[in-house]
């Protein structure tokens, strides 16, 4: 018994990957387990209408209009029908923004398919009258953009399977958050936009690059070896350590495509002096302070909320003008995707 309208309005933040997920294999299913901290600040907000009629949908970007966005959301209602059949019967209207501005070189993937997966599994709950599921709100998500698994429920997400986390999978995020020490409540995320331009490689391209990778094997071990080890650091609150994990698996992933075939580089040159920058001041203030990227020129800093102040200085002092048109976005650690 199908209603004849349903409306759902979500907003569901971007996230940033400690350890990272670089290569897929089948349906976006993970060629090795990541973990990351949700974001707060940088989200998609997300409403969709949907009415009982022929299936198909409208995408508007703040109201207008956006058809560019119409062959990611058509393979997306592609893979997603087979588990939401309910979905054939309806016109979705989806309507969306980003709180980051447009075109920031952030990726608005992993936020943007956790809101609208969020909108749909909300409209499930509509016709089934169970509570939301967020299992499956994130196995949808995992669809539309691998990432976007860890963008909807908790602190901090394991996706794909791990030895040392239970029920970890490689079908959807599970929330991890009771293992994160004092020490790292609140935790800063600054993202300094060295390049706001559209990637180099999309990211589709770029996990395809570890089919046949010569160091595949090794890269993927590496990342369940890492992963342990953060765990631990995570519940002993061991900053120093974080740092050491953390950057190396940024500067891995960057290793990983300068080293595939074709390569790449993807850092530009403000990117290696925003991180000397960061080394310089760790150096000299002792502030546990380390960066991490992302598959581009942009740098996200990391650190404690209790230097704030500190930090603060060192941005306006040095960072800020390596930023393109000086722009930076001050994020933190949330929680995931809410209902509005
Ligand atoms: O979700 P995708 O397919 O856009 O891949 C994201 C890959 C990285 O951002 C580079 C790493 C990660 O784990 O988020």
């Amino acid at each position: 018994d199908l209603k004849e309208v349903l409306s759902a309005n979500w907003e569901a933040p971007s996230n940033i990957a400690l350890v990272k997920y670089w290569g897929k294999h089948e349906v976006q299913l993970p060629a090795n387990p990541s973990i990351s901290f949700t974001l707060s600040k940088s989200k998609t907000i997300t409403n969709v209408t949907a009415k009982k009629t022929d299936h198909g949908f409208t995408v508007l970007y703040d109201g207008k209009e956006k058809s560019d966005f119409a062959p990611k959301i058509k393979a997306y209602f592609q893979r997603v029908k087979d588990y939401c059949p309910w979905l054939t019967h309806y016109h979705f209207t989806i309507d969306t923004h980003n709180t980051f501005p447009h075109s920031s070189g952030i990726a608005s993937s992993a936020s943007s398919m956790a809101a609208l997966s969020s909108c749909l599994m909300d409209m499930e709950s509509q016709h089934s009258g169970k509570p939301i599921d967020f299992e499956k709100t994130s196995f949808l998500a995992r669809l539309g953009s691998g990432s976007a698994s860890r963008s909807i429920k908790g602190e901090v997400v394991v996706w794909g399977s791990h030895a040392q986390f239970d029920s970890s999978n490689d079908y959807y995020g599970i929330d991890v958050s009771d293992i994160l020490h004092e020490n790292f409540k609140g935790y800063q995320d600054v993202i300094l936009l060295v390049d706001k331009g559209k990637k180099t490689v999309s990211s589709t391209a770029g996990h395809e690059l570890m089919n046949g990778h010569a160091f595949a094997k090794a890269r993927f071990q590496q990342a369940h070896d890492n992963i342990t080890q953060l765990k631990e650091i995570l519940e002993a609150g061991d900053q120093e350590a974080f740092i050491k994990i953390v950057e190396s698996e940024a500067l891995t992933l960057h290793a990983m495509m300068m080293t595939s075939h074709p390569y790449y580089i993807l850092m530009r040159p403000n990117t290696l002096a925003i991180i000397e920058e960061i080394w310089k001041f760790r150096k000299e203030t002792d502030v546990p302070v380390c960066f991490t990227l992302d598959a581009g020129a942009n740098v996200h800093m990391l650190y404690p909320k209790n230097h704030k102040d500190q930090v603060d200085k060192l941005i306006n002092s040095k960072l800020a003008q390596y930023c393109e048109n000086e722009q930076y976005i001050c994020d933190e650690i949330g929680n995931g995707a809410k209902s509005l």
